[in-house]
């Protein structure tokens, strides 16, 4: 399997030389300190039959995937809904596919964070169950496939902003957050919804050999925000099911927000009335906070937000816009 040779997001945009001595030393300060930083340093219209943008001669690779259940082939390819359009080329899936942001999968000895492909082999993704609790009436443990037969799939094209400047856009397969939270039926009291990650020691290498990280990952959103017809629950990329490296068997999408809050791999949802914890601003609250959305005027304290730079290609540099450029449907939340 060829891979792509990604440029370090330190050689890319306006990042200072005195950045990037410290954001290389980074993991290695921080790790001697006792903790580490978020590493979290990330066209002409297209329609449905867009194609994607040029990119490296490469073999395309989408990881293994385990996770089925009866019925599932005949949901993929899901039909797209055209009301979501990019502005810009679909991202290759082979550069979707294999710069991904996945800490549990991140081999500290490999010296690109960005690997996780390399490592999701050992991660078994079958029988995937989800347990809900809190302020809702239908709680209890879901299978996923279940839960996928009674939502129903469809596409939607959606760009991805990562806080570390990266961005890709993407044809996920999915359903609205909206509609498995009127499934799982929340009370009034119900002002946040929480989300956890699959952690498991012995298949994610990066749990099993960074103890200075608040395992499992995660996540959450403000009701009206997981209710916005944007949020989404993918768990197909490109026509087919998901990789495991970006989330199988199925992870949150939420496109005006930095890509951390989009969390992978999701096996606990949770109604609550406070706003929940999240995993980056524990780590590192100084520099994530809570809402996250795209603000490209406040920089992150370690580099600027104004500019994106596009996967695969460090050069393809684009102006970042407030909520990722969906202020349409979101500005009015805030
Ligand atoms: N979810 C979990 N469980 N663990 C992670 O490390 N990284 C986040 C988010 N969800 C992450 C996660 C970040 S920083 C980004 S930018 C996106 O996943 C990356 O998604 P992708 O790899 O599919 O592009």
């Amino acid at each position: 399997m060829a891979n792509i040779i990604f440029k370090k997001p330190w050689e890319n945009l306006n990042l200072k030389p005195t950045d990037e001595d410290v954001y290389f030393n980074r993991r290695t300060i921080l790790k001697q300190l006792g903790m580490v930083t978020g590493g979290l340093i990330a066209a002409p219209f297209i329609s449905a039959c867009a194609k994607e943008a040029e990119g490296p001669e490469i073999e395309t690779f989408t990881g293994d995937n385990d996770f089925t259940f009866e019925g599932m082939d005949a949901l993929y390819p899901a039909s797209q809904n055209t009301a979501y359009s990019l502005d810009r080329p679909i991202t290759i899936e082979a550069a979707a596919t294999q710069y991904n942001n996945f800490y549990e999968f991140i081999d500290p000895d490999d010296p690109s964070i960005y690997n996780a492909h390399r490592y999701v082999s050992t991660f078994d993704t079958r029988d995937w169950k989800i347990e809900v609790s809190g302020l809702a009436n239908n709680t209890g443990v879901f299978h996923l496939g279940d839960l996928i037969t009674e939502m129903g799939l469809e596409e939607r094209l959606y760009r991805h902003r990562c806080v570390e400047a990266w961005a890709m856009a993407v044809p996920w397969t999915g359903f609205p957050l909206s509609k498995l939270i009127n499934f799982f039926e929340p009370n009034n009291k119900a002002t946040h919804i929480a989300m956890i990650s699959s952690s498991k020691p012995s298949q994610m290498v990066g749990v099993r050999t960074q103890d200075w990280y608040p395992w499992p990952y995660f996540e959450g959103l403000r009701m009206d925000e997981a209710m916005n017809e944007l949020t989404f629950m993918a768990t197909g990329l490109y026509g087919k099911p998901i990789p495991k490296q970006n989330g199988a068997p199925i992870r949150l999408v939420v496109p005006w927000k930095y890509g951390y809050k989009s969390i992978k791999s999701i096996v606990k949802i949770a109604f609550t009335d406070r706003q929940p914890g999240t995993f980056w601003n524990q780590t590192v609250p100084e520099e994530y906070g809570f809402l996250s959305n795209v603000e490209p005027s406040i920089p992150h304290p370690r580099w600027s937000q104004e500019n994106e730079w596009l996967l695969p290609d460090p050069d393809n540099i684009w102006k970042s816009q407030r909520f990722n450029g969906y202020g349409d449907y979101v500005a009015h939340l805030y």
